[in-house]
């Protein structure tokens, strides 16, 4: 019994390590700082940050920019390609704009303020799928097509986790004071 007593701290400690980096919902300001969802000084900036950064599902974007004079268009590849802004899929204009990522693969956005996302206002951002950002190591090579059916699975997936996490997790505490 001592030695599986010895086993269970470790395997706690483990434990609390995965579930962080997998529960965690980071924040991340676009272009790395505030007040920069803006016409940028060079027209690749903007996907330049993205591209210095890995996003998964269940982060959370942060546009910020002037109220009024701007907006935050999530757009198709198409539309992002042109710079089409009749026809968003979702518009924000809040000023102060937090977008959760909630599925993996390219998302496009373009500033609805006429001429600017011509002048380089605009962003894509690939999310990992699980498997990429469970092993962490490797970039997406490639942008998986949305798929509206994978968030449900995933949501079973991560609930199984979560039922096997929680018996491990009484069984350690159980050893521990034992
Ligand atoms: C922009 O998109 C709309 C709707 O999808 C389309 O009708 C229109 O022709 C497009 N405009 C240009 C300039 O491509």
């Amino acid at each position: 019994m001592a030695h599986l007593k010895a086993l269970a701290l470790p395997v706690l400690v483990s434990m609390l390590i995965f579930m962080s980096t997998n529960v965690e919902a980071r924040e991340f300001v676009v272009g790395g700082k505030e007040n920069s969802w803006q016409v940028p000084s060079s027209p690749s900036q903007l996907n330049q940050w993205a591209q210095s950064n890995r996003f998964k599902v269940g982060d959370v974007l942060i546009f910020k920019y002037e109220k009024n004079a701007d907006s935050v268009l999530e757009a198709t590849e198409e539309d992002y390609a042109s710079c089409n802004t009749t026809k968003p899929l979702k518009e924000y204009k809040d000023g102060d704009t937090k977008l959760k990522l909630e599925r993996s693969g390219p998302y496009y956005f373009i500033s609805g303020a006429e001429g600017r996302c011509q002048k380089g206002q605009k962003l894509e951002v690939v999310v990992m799928s699980e498997k990429h950002s469970r092993g962490g190591a490797s970039a997406p090579t490639e942008a998986p097509a949305p798929e509206p059916r994978a968030g449900n699975s995933a949501a079973g997936l991560h609930g199984g986790v979560w039922i096997v996490l929680a018996g491990l997790g009484s069984w350690i505490v159980g050893l521990l004071m034992a």
